[in-house]
């Protein structure tokens, strides 16, 4: 097993909702630890650099607008299989196809507002941490 480090964002509605905890706890339980956390309002640049891979698809707009609508809480997790296991406690991306005992399908019901991202693989990781963490 490869020890990996995965970078998770909290969404605005996460945030709102009072389910940082929640959301953080069941991926620690899964194996993985914080090794940086920040509270992070995020604004348009940073938010186009994110998801630069979205851009002129039909949900682009609406999905800027809701990551930037209040403050995230962005975390480097690191443990076995991070990138992966954090995705499959997550669930998949629209919460009505997702499993209850996921944070998605437990918690959420909007395939935009979907509560908390987790990175796809090694490159999008290394990128994501840069990103976010890059000048600490
Ligand atoms: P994320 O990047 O946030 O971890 O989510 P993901 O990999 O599961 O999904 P992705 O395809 O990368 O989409 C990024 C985010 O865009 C919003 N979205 N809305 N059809 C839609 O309305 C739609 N599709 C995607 C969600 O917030 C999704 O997490
Ligand atoms: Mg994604």
């Amino acid at each position: 097993m490869a020890v990996e480090q995965t970078l998770i964002i909290i969404k605005p509605d996460g945030v709102a909702r009072g389910l940082v905890g929640e959301i953080i706890a069941r991926i620690e339980r899964k194996g993985q630890r914080v090794t940086k956390i920040k509270g992070v309002h995020i604004d348009r640049a940073l938010a186009e650099k994110h998801y630069a891979e979205h851009r002129g698809k039909p949900f682009y707009e609406p999905l800027l607008e809701y990551i930037t609508e209040g403050l995230s809480v962005i975390a480097v997790m690191e443990g076995d299989n991070a990138i992966e296991s954090a995705r499959v406690i997550m669930g998949p991306t629209d919460p009505l196809e997702a499993t209850p005992g996921s944070i998605r399908g437990g918690y959420a019901t909007s395939v935009t507002r979907n509560l908390v991202h987790g990175s796809d693989s090694p490159e999008s990781a290394a990128r994501e941490i840069a990103l976010f963490f890059g000048d600490d």
